[in-house]
């Protein structure tokens, strides 16, 4: 049988290799009722990595990503190898993948599953439903832009520099992303900078326009000033589909809007690079969360972050759109049974391990398919 593409899994350190089996269950699950298949590769990412070679990512391990269509990371790192120097710590193998797969745009969706409308800090009312994606410029702005550093003025006092900084093809290239994403979702973008006070702003918002207006037209575009968009985000969330940012406000904006929903057990994210001749991206799906040393080993991990991940990469890599919304909605409908692993635990739920967890999202795929 053709396979739909090539997936390159590594879980990684701690809780990584847990979830990582329940994704390789929901996999398998798709093969043999779906008939959907991957040409899957397996390799070592992290602290797993300098155990076996000494590295935390390996040329081999490299050329395998860069051949793959989608990587799927599970979390790195662990007090195993916190006393190593830093240029041989676990989380250089994940800065290596973002760096040589030129990865510079990073989708976080904040999703509101109903079974969790009460874990919300906001009103039921308010995320019932919520569906929408932050797309962060994730290799430019103002945490790389030069001059920077901290100088001693002529009268003694110290001053902190960093400048923003941003090109009309770094520009262009993140609002391509946001908008072909939205083409998939609700069609509509909106674009967040502060064209009132920053002239790199301005830019983004002329250029973010220019490709509007010369490539998606048919997409909804607006702009708002990134403090309103804070405002926004937490008064009124579901206006929006999907918001296009830079590194700077993406970070703030995303996380902010992730805990509209809830627990970093439940955090999916995805970075995606340049296309190719084709349309197709570079690409690395992975949970927000990391390794968690506290609960390793002892399958207690929520893998539904890691499991919303690969819907993630089911419908932006493979273009399988109405496989991943069976995925979601399996979640959605494990959760509404009422199963928590401990992180997202409520008053009158079961509690379930990892595996269970795992287990019963597979059965919720075949009472859906
Ligand atoms: P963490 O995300 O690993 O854990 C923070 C807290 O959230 C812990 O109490 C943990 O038990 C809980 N948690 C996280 N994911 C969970 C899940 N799926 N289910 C249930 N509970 C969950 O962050 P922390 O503790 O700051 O870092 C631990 C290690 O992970 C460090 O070595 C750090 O460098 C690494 N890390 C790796 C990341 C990656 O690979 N992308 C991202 C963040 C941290
Ligand atoms: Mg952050």
């Amino acid at each position: 049988m053709a396979t739909k593409g090539k997936l390159l899994i590594l879980p990684g350190d701690g809780i990584g290799t847990e979830v990582m089996r329940e994704v390789r269950r929901v996999i398998d699950w798709y093969a043999k009722k779906r008939g959907v298949e991957f040409a899957l590769e397996d390799g070592l990412a992290g602290g797993a990595s300098i155990d076996a070679h000494g590295v935390p990512l390996t040329d081999a391990t490299m050329a395998l990503a860069q051949e793959a269509d989608a990587v799927l990371l599970g979390a790195v790192g662990g007090p195993k190898w916190d006393s190593l120097p830093f240029a041989v710590k676990p989380e250089r193998g994940l800065l290596r993948l973002r760096k040589e797969l030129g990865l510079f745009a990073n989708l976080r969706p904040a999703m509101c599953f109903d079974a969790l409308v009460d874990a919300s800090t906001l009103k039921p009312e308010i995320v019932r439903g919520l569906d929408i994606l932050i797309v962060r410029e994730l290799t430019g702005g103002v945490y790389f832009g030069t001059p920077r550093g901290i100088e001693t003025l002529p009268d003694g006092s110290r001053r902190g520099v960093n400048t923003q900084v941003y090109t009309t093809e770094e520009i262009r290239r993140v609002a391509r992303v946001a908008f072909d994403i939205a083409a998939k979702r609700g069609r509509k973008v909106t674009s967040s900078e502060k064209a009132n006070v920053m002239e790199s702003g301005i830019l983004w918002r002329e250029e973010v326009t220019w490709v509007h207006d010369h490539e998606f037209k048919d997409i909804e575009l607006s702009h708002m000033y990134a403090d309103n968009c804070a405002m926004q985000l937490v008064r009124n969330p579901k206006q929006f589909d999907v918001i296009v940012t830079d590194n700077l406000f993406g970070d703030i904006l995303s996380d902010a809007a992730a805990m509209l929903t809830g627990s970093l057990g439940m955090l999916p994210s995805a970075s995606l690079g340049a296309a190719d001749a084709k349309g197709k991206r570079k690409a690395m799906y992975e949970p927000v969360h990391g390794s968690a040393p506290d609960i390793a080993g002892k399958d207690m991990a929520n893998p539904i972050a890691t499991l919303l991940s690969f819907s993630m990469a089911l419908r932006y890599s493979f273009d399988l759109g109405t496989e991943a919304d069976l995925l979601d909605k399996a979640v959605e409908n494990v959760l509404a049974g009422g199963l928590r692993t401990g992180d997202i635990m409520q008053p009158g739920m079961a509690k379930v391990s990892t595996s269970v967890m795992g287990e019963s999202i597979v059965r919720a795929l075949d009472k859906l398919a």
